[in-house]
């Protein structure tokens, strides 16, 4: 898998771009819309039934991904900041709303992710506390980081799902 490294050039969204992906239950890529083709740098075909991971940007604490895999595997939905890097090493920061489809039977049929432009207030926010989640989870590992992202929504009272909602409106 492609692995770029990271460089110092932000890419933004619109307020209109939807950035839209498709995965199979295993978290393959099964289709991306023009605008998440475009902004990642990379062809259709080198994205096509890669893992998602191919988009992990090094600051992205492992906590957050965690978090959303247990929502997903327990069948609820999620909100989540994710910052993704793109083939040249740049990098674009999106609110992602990450949805399951089930058959009849409960099974995982496969999932989506629509994302959006992350709000201003998110980005006051968010890179500061993923920064120190990573910090966390390299000097006492990921659990520790997770212990202190839920420390830190309890002292501020919040659930996680309110505070990314307070963030984005
Ligand atoms: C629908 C869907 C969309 C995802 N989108 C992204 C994404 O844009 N960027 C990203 O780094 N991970 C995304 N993930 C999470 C990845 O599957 C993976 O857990 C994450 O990149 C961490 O990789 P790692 O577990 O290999 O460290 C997505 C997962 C799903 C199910």
């Amino acid at each position: 898998m492609h692995k770029p490294s990271p460089k110092n050039n932000e890419k933004f969204l619109s307020q209109e771009d939807f950035i839209v992906s498709k995965t199979d239950a295993q978290g393959k890529i099964i289709y991306g819309n023009k605008i998440f083709i475009k902004i990642s740098g990379y062809e259709e075909s080198e994205l096509l039934h890669q893992p998602h991971s191919i988009l992990r940007h090094p600051d992205m604490p492992k906590a957050v991904f965690k978090l959303l895999w247990e929502r997903l595997k327990s069948g609820k939905e999620i909100f989540a900041y994710v910052k993704n890097i793109c083939k040249d090493g740049s990098f674009y920061w999106v609110n992602a709303n990450v949805t399951i489809t089930h058959d009849s039977n409960g099974n995982v049929i496969d999932y989506h992710s629509v994302r959006r432009k992350p709000s201003k207030k998110s980005m006051d926010v968010i890179p500061k506390l993923y920064e120190k989640l990573l910090g966390e989870e390299k000097r006492s590992g990921p659990d520790a980081s997770m212990r202190m992202l839920e420390n830190i929504l309890n002292e501020k009272g919040v659930g996680y799902d309110d505070f990314i909602f307070d963030l984005q409106h």
